[in-house]
């Protein structure tokens, strides 16, 4: 890993209203304190859980970096900040995920770092988790109540999915039928970037959304579900995966059908498969994260919340932007896929 020592200087998203969680423009809500018990400033080590939604896909290999790489900051000369990684087998099991928390919860860490599977089912356990004193930051995919975490840190999922049709309407011409690889309803990272999507595409009258499908995060069901959209409809020339499977997924069944040079495919995220498509042109454009810095400022506030540090805002945006394939040669595009 590329030494990524990033000040923790956030790139704060001032008047940044988020949609599905409603979060607070930063100047509504001051910081909301660890409600309930109020543990004291630990005087020795620390542990943080670090909890995203799956651990299959490489982003979240990417957020356990930056994870590992805040912690690393702090334990230059013996080992003071502790990271519990523990994650689901699949990214729609909300009930494992719950597990996890109360299970951390139980065994008295100090602070929590969640990427919520579900806004609604991890709401409770995290208000749970705050009422004991242990402090709650979400990461990528937020909670229903802002009240119930310290800070959200994320993509602005809504621009993401927004910056996702501009690239599709670009790559098509701004016309034809197209269909759109959702991944977890009831994720705000999902919800926010098809409500962006389909609000942004909305613009383009010669555009008109044929199919939209969950691929439930999984790289093997979106082949199958990219397939069979195909077959159901031979008139789509432009498809939308909104995150890591579904951009694998789709690259891989047009290719295999032989649509790779008709269908223009704009995806979300970065893996190396991605961005191998990518070069090898069965996708035009990827909308990339910054899923290190959510992990690295993730632990870093965390650190801010146990040691009753003020926190700057309840909401950090960690940043996104479309690559197409001669941005891959720029060496701040090579930092953020390789960090
Ligand atoms: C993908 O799921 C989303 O929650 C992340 O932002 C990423 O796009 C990882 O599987």
């Amino acid at each position: 890993m590329r030494k990524h020592f990033r000040a923790l200087g956030a790139v704060l998203t001032v008047g940044m209203g988020c949609t599905l969680l409603g979060c607070p423009k930063p100047d509504a809500n001051p910081p909301t304190p660890v409600g309930g018990v109020q543990n004291p400033v630990p005087a020795g080590p620390v542990s943080i859980a670090v909890i995203p939604k799956g651990t299959t896909n490489s982003y979240w290999q990417s957020v356990k970096q930056g994870a590992d790489a805040a912690a690393a900051e702090e334990n230059t000369g013996g080992e003071k900040v502790k990271i519990v990684w523990q994650g689901p087998e699949i990214e729609t099991d909300f009930s494992q995920q719950i597990n996890l928390v109360n299970t951390q919860v139980t065994s008295g860490v100090n602070a929590i770092v969640l990427a919520a599977t579900n806004a609604e089912s991890l709401d409770k356990p995290c208000k749970d988790a705050m009422a004991k004193g242990i402090p709650v930051v979400t990461i990528d995919s937020g909670i229903k109540s802002p009240e119930n975490s310290v800070c959200y840190i994320a993509t602005d999922n809504v621009k993401g999915g927004a910056l996702a049709a501009d690239a599709l309407a670009k790559q098509i011409g701004e016309k034809g039928d197209v269909g759109v690889l959702m991944f977890a309803k009831g994720s705000s990272s999902s919800d926010d970037r098809e409500k962006g999507f389909l609000d942004e595409i909305k613009k383009f009258p010669n555009i008109h959304v044929v199919s939209n499908l969950s691929t439930d995060s999984d790289t093997t069901k979106a082949v199958q579900v990219t397939t069979n959209m195909m077959t159901g409809h031979p008139s789509i020339v432009g498809l939308f995966g909104a995150n890591e499977p579904g951009g694998v997924g789709a690259a891989r069944a047009l290719v295999t059908k032989g649509l790779d040079k008709k269908v223009k495919l704009v995806a979300y995220d970065a893996s190396a498969d991605e961005e191998r498509d990518l070069k090898a042109g069965s996708i035009q454009a990827l909308i990339v994260q910054d899923p290190f810095q959510m992990g690295y400022k993730g632990v870093k506030t965390a650190l801010l919340a146990i040691r009753k540090q003020p926190i700057p805002s309840k909401f950090i945006d960690s940043g996104v932007q479309v690559i197409t394939a001669p941005d891959l040669a720029k060496p701040e595009v090579q930092k953020l896929l390789h960090p």
